[in-house]
């Protein structure tokens, strides 16, 4: 029976797999360990890759996902799938340094404690040769993810530690929100009693080999996931995501308005209808970039996309206008009942275009097959 599970997220790491078991058997000779890589079906043929692994080293598990992406997700899939008292989590690409694994194992023995975590801001440790924006970025990050969590970690946006395996089920039990980049950060704001950590130093070294999967839309998932933290008991989280577009809309709206009222000098009707347009169609392609980065519509289903998103937005304007009017008539003031208008359009637009717009797929079985060979099992004999 494994004494530690190590649970690597991978999207597009073919050329990395290989070398971080290599690496990890070197660095673990006197421990019982797995490893659980959990792949979104990358392109590149990782999983074909891991399932050959797999056949020639009983201590490698691929678990492929279908049809999903996400980091934090993948990570807490892969810990689910553990069944070792230890669970760690490494990225693929060797920038965490495997060789304070051991270490880690030896500091959880202290049943006083919950969880280590590999980090880049304790004595010697460090962020390696990152550019100073980006390194300024991250420390930004850090200071807000600090902000909202009561531990004092000095790096919480850290994707590098072991945990006691318990401590990750409660955390999962009270809730984790699984969204974007931040797995550590999600379990330990998820904790329902504050979790027991130490921080060990390490340098953030280059990547091996293939690109990095962060990109724009991580700041935009990063803001969802502290709202999620500061607010998703009570409201969805795409909700959240879909107001923020939706107040965006508004300064859109305004500024068409605007321009088409003074710079072009039409009439007010002809202005605010268009200006309404202009402001459906970019909240339409927000929400199908960033609310629904996961399920986006491309090609036909864009067009057919944006006519569902209109009429569903046009009855939640009729909608917002008629509560606001019936509001108003009865109370006087403006500013509640407007608010109150608001609030059913946001909600109707939201129900109805996450029913018509950007339903979920009825059937797996209606997806195209697979444009990509897979790899035929090594031969048995
Ligand atoms: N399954 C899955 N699905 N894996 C993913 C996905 C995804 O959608 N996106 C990224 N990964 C995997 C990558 O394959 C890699 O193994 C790991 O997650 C980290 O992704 P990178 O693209 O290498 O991210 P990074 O180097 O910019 O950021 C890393 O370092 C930061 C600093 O420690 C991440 O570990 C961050 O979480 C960490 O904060
Ligand atoms: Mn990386």
């Amino acid at each position: 029976m494994p004494q530690l599970s190590i649970v690597v997220p991978t999207f597009n790491e073919l050329g990395n797999v290989t070398e971080l078991r290599d690496r990890i058997a070197a660095a673990l000779p006197g421990v019982d360990w797995e490893l659980i890589y959990v792949d979104d079906d990358s392109p590149d043929g990782t999983a074909e890759q891991l399932v050959a692994l797999a056949q020639q080293d009983r201590r490698v598990r691929c678990m492929l996902r279908i049809g999903r992406r996400g980091l934090a997700s993948a990570c807490i899939e892969g810990l689910l799938a553990a069944s070792s008292p230890l669970v760690a989590v490494i990225d693929a690409d060797l920038q965490h340094d495997e060789t304070q694994l051991p270490r880690m194992v030896e500091l959880l023995r202290d049943p006083e404690l919950d969880v280590v975590v590999g980090s880049r801001y304790v004595d010697s440790g460090s962020i390696g040769d990152w550019s100073r924006s980006r390194a300024l970025i991250s420390r930004l990050a850090t200071s807000l993810a600090r902000s909202v969590l009561k531990a004092d970690l000095r790096d919480p946006m850290s994707g590098f530690f072991m945990m006691k395996r318990e401590a990750v089920l409660r955390c999962v039990r009270a809730g984790t929100s699984g969204v974007g980049f931040k797995i550590l950060l999600d379990l330990f704001a998820s904790s329902p009693t504050p979790l027991r950590f130490r921080e060990i130093p390490y340098t953030f070294r280059e990547r091996h080999s293939g690109a990095s999967k962060l990109d724009s839309n991580v700041a935009w998932e990063y803001l969802l996931m502290l709202l999620d933290r500061l607010c998703g008991r009570v409201v969805p989280i795409r909700f959240i995501a879909f107001s923020l577009v939706g107040a965006f809309g508004l300064v859109v709206h305004m500024a068409v308005l605007a321009l088409l009222l003074q710079g072009f000098g039409l009439g007010f009707v002809v202005a605010q209808s268009a200006a309404t347009l202009v402001a459906m169609t970019s909240n339409f392609a927000l929400n199908n970039l960033l609310t629904y980065r996961d399920m986006r519509l491309r090609g036909m289903g864009l067009l057919r996309g944006w006519f569902s998103f209109v009429a569903a937005c046009s009855i939640g304007g009729l909608a917002n206008v008629g509560i606001a009017t019936w509001l108003f008539q009865r109370e006087g003031g403006w500013v509640v009942p407007a608010i109150a208008g608001v609030l059913v359009g946001a909600v109707w637009n939201y129900a109805l275009t996450a029913l018509y717009t950007w339903k979920r797929p009825s059937a797996r079985k209606a997806a195209p097959p697979a444009t990509r060979p897979v790899a035929a099992p090594p031969s048995l004999s």
